[in-house]
């Protein structure tokens, strides 16, 4: 039997822009997504000569082939035609789920990046990239890692220039948001306000944080907090300990929040505590 090791990296949207619904069902999306520090470990065990296991340390996550990084390994299998044997997958749960920062998908990048690492990289970054496709929008992005602009479902990226070094804030309502749901709610209203994703590359190309901060911009933001006020909340707290800027990732429900210095990051981070229990600081990788 060996053991494989891989980190799972979260991972924000920057932007998140949705251009309308497609005939099968799915939206066509321009993001500029960012990984961050924040990650789940992920062991795998492989040739344990006993039935697929997987085990997690968080009892709302199922541990059985509905598990995105379940799901990645058989893909994966099944792709190389191969037979591990038996596996187990361990994941040490740190990011949140419901929350927006692609949790699931993350598990699965890591899954399918270090079965190929030792299956000799038969598949290359592209085959990769789209064989997680096949598992969710968000894990082809999750394979690359980086800052990258996202198209269509998510699977047409280019790299753009990295993110200024920062430090960033996440604090997590209570309330998951469902994605599905929120796609459909977005078909109904009018986006008033689109992000400016041209901008934005140029805004990270130039280095410049504040540029970068000026420019986050997520169309699903308005749509949660009209029903969710814990997001304004969780904005204007940090947005009075002097942040760059705040804002809802992805579906939600994390609010991120872009700090000047570490010292107001752990101040708006005290106060958050006193009302929200999941609240981390994180750094762009
Ligand atoms: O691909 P994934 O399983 O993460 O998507 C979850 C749901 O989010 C889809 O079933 C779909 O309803 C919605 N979605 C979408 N357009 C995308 C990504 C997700 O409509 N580009």
């Amino acid at each position: 039997m060996i053991t494989l090791h891989e980190k799972a990296y979260a991972k924000l949207n920057l932007t998140l822009d949705v251009l309308g619904k497609r005939a099968d069902g799915f939206h066509d999306l321009k993001s500029v997504m960012q990984t961050v520090s924040l990650h789940d470990p992920v062991e795998l065990d492989l040739g344990t000569g006993e039935p697929w296991k997987m085990i997690c340390d968080r009892e709302d996550i199922p541990c059985d082939a509905r598990n995105l990084a379940w799901k990645a390994a058989a893909a994966f299998f099944a792709y190389v035609d191969r037979d591990p044997g038996g596996i187990t997958i361990r994941i040490q749960k740190n990011i949140p789920s419901g929350a927006g920062m692609g949790g699931g998908s993350a598990d699965a990048a890591a899954v399918l990046r270090m079965l190929n690492r030792h299956y000799g990289n038969s598949l290359t970054p592209e085959e990769l990239a789209a064989l997680g496709g096949t598992i969710g929008s968000d894990v082809p992005f999750c394979v690359l890692g980086g800052t990258v602009m996202c198209e269509g479902r998510g699977e047409i990226m280019r790299r753009v220039p990295e993110m200024p070094k920062c430090i960033i804030l996440g604090c997590k309502p209570e309330f998951s948001v469902s994605t599905p749901v929120l796609f459909r709610k977005i078909d109904s209203v009018d986006i008033c306000h689109h992000p400016d994703n041209d901008g934005m590359e140029k805004a990270l190309a130039s280095g410049d944080l504040n540029m970068v901060a000026e420019r986050i911009c997520n169309v699903f933001d308005p749509v949660v907090s009209a029903d969710h006020p814990e997001i304004s909340h969780i904005k204007t707290v940090c947005n009075a300990c002097g942040a760059l800027a705040s804002q809802m990732t992805g579906s939600g429900s994390v609010v991120f929040a872009i700090m000047p210095d570490m010292e107001s990051a752990e101040k708006a981070m005290a106060q958050l505590k006193e009302t929200y229990s999941r609240v981390f600081l994180a750094e762009p990788v």
